[in-house]
């Protein structure tokens, strides 16, 4: 079959899961993945693997240091690295051919192979050509360096070549302190590797609720991983399989040299639109590649979508996932409608952090009258027996209707725990709502009803 009523292109979580919705909704669907397998940067190197290699490094540290304060004694784990990288790849084979099966289950045509447009509605793949009434681009993001610094991915990597190193190494320096940048310095500290991180902000994780971000540096920093913010990267050398990386303090004007046997670069993605030829065929891409779009997802050709890390907005498998379906719905003639200003924000690093929302700088910069309700998990009797109990839970809502604007969550399981708020935030809900919804005992969400209470008359438990 060679027509179809909407092509997909690329089979990660924006792609495939728009491709499933497209099918389910009665329209014929292909995708067409270049990659070996389907699922994209998250299932392939990215999400699933990262929270591999984060779950298991975290099982080695509990075993150090939590196991035997609960009488279970025994010698710390032997790390077997050929054995966690088997592990992580197990886990992501079982996704990506977890999305074959959904595809067939569904009848969407899978189609292996690069594609490329010829016109709005035509795609070569591979000398054959494929027409759809509707074209979605979901072709993702690719890792970004700074002038000057080659990724070989082998001493200098990105995430990718970060998740599968040959070797755990003795010294990284991560250049970056985002998302990626934590949440891989974190693996490699609790293998046992020297790590530093070198930030070009004042603070890590610099888009964050400036509450979460001072805590999150210091828990880290306790952990073991250093720590250089206001630094400006200028060159990483290598000389006989060593690097040193030269940085410039631009607090204290100061030239440092850092050595490392493994350099991460983690300053952020960019849209990966370039191979397609869809600016030959009259597409509008913006000055970083990324395909510009109106709010349904719609690009200035009529037939063509664009969805996920290709596109604006922040470069999220759950928030390409939204819009997949959203497309979808659109093209299937239905009314769809995604509230960005609800889509949480997880990094994995342990304690977890979750946001959803304004933070408090935006409510300053707005000049909202807002209320701050926070309770800490040092007073929730199960944050405590996990040996979890640094961290918050800091609730923000409007001083008037008590409306919820914005949660921040530094603690365990945090990126679950979210959810309630973002259910909550859905339905235009405040805080007291929240506090007068009966919480489970004992459980970590506990704390969230605990600081929707301390925007009222009080937490119980602090
Ligand atoms: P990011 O934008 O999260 O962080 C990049 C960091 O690098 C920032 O703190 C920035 O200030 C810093 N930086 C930029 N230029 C620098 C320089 N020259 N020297 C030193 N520091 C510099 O980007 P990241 O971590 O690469 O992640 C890319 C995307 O992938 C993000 O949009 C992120 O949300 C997404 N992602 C999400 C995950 C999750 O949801 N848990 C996991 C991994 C990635």
């Amino acid at each position: 079959m060679t027509n179809f009523d909407v092509i997909v292109i690329g089979g990660g979580p924006g792609g495939y899961v728009c491709a499933i919705r497209c099918s389910q909704l009665g329209l014929k669907t292909a995708c067409i993945d270049a990659s070996p397998a389907l699922g994209g940067t998250c299932l392939n190197v990215g999400c699933i693997p990262s929270k591999a290699l984060l779950h298991a490094s975290h099982q080695l540290h509990e075993a150090k240091h939590n196991f035997a304060k609960m009488g279970l004694i025994s010698e710390p784990p032997i790390i077997n690295w050929k054995k966690m990288q088997e592990y992580k790849d197990i886990i992501i084979r079982q996704n990506t051919q977890g999305i074959e099966f959904l595809f067939k289950k569904n009848k969407v045509q899978y189609i292996n192979g690069h594609a490329r447009f010829t016109n709005k509605n035509e795609i070569q793949v591979d000398g054959k050509t494929y027409t759809g009434n509707n074209i979605v681009i979901a072709t993702g993001s690719e890792a970004t360096s700074l002038p000057g610094i080659d990724i070989d991915e082998e001493l200098i990597v990105s995430s990718t070549g970060a998740l599968s190193l040959k070797k755990i190494p003795n010294r990284l320096v991560v250049i970056g302190g985002g998302v990626i940048g934590l949440e891989l310095s974190s693996v490699y500290n609790r293998l046992g590797t020297e790590v530093t991180v070198l930030e070009y902000q004042n603070s890590i994780t610099p888009e964050m609720d400036k509450d979460i971000s001072k805590n999150l540096q210091r828990i880290l920093k306790q952990q073991g991983i250093k720590f250089e913010t206001n630094c400006a990267v200028n060159a990483v050398r290598k000389y006989k399989n060593k690097l040193t990386v030269k940085y410039k303090n631009n607090k204290t004007e100061s030239s440092e040299i850092i050595e490392a046997d493994i350099v991460l670069v983690a300053t952020g993605r960019k849209a990966h639109s370039k191979e397609l030829s869809f600016e030959e065929i009259g597409g509008t891409v913006d000055e970083r590649g990324g395909i510009e779009t109106d709010i349904r997802n719609l690009t200035n050709l009529s037939s063509i979508y664009a969805i996920g890390d290709v596109t604006n907005g922040p470069m999220l498998a759950h928030k390409a996932e939204e819009e997949g379906i959203a497309v979808a719905e659109t093209i299937a003639g239905q009314k769809s409608h995604i509230n960005f200003n609800h889509i949480p924000n997880v990094i994995y690093t342990n304690p977890e952090v979750a946001s959803v929302g304004m933070t408090e700088e935006m409510l300053k910069e707005n000049d909202k009258d807002y209320k701050v309700g926070k309770f800490n998990f040092a007073g929730n009797g199960r944050a405590k027996l996990v040996f979890s109990s640094a961290g918050f839970v800091k609730l923000l809502t409007d001083n008037k209707t008590d409306r919820i604007l914005g949660c921040h969550i530094i603690g365990p399981n945090a990126g679950d725990i979210i959810h309630e708020v973002c259910v909550a935030m859905e339905f235009g809900a405040s805080a007291q709502d929240l506090a007068m919804t009966c919480h489970a005992h004992p459980t970590f969400s506990e704390a969230i009803k605990e600081a929707a209470l301390s925007c009222g008359d009080g937490a119980i438990h602090s």
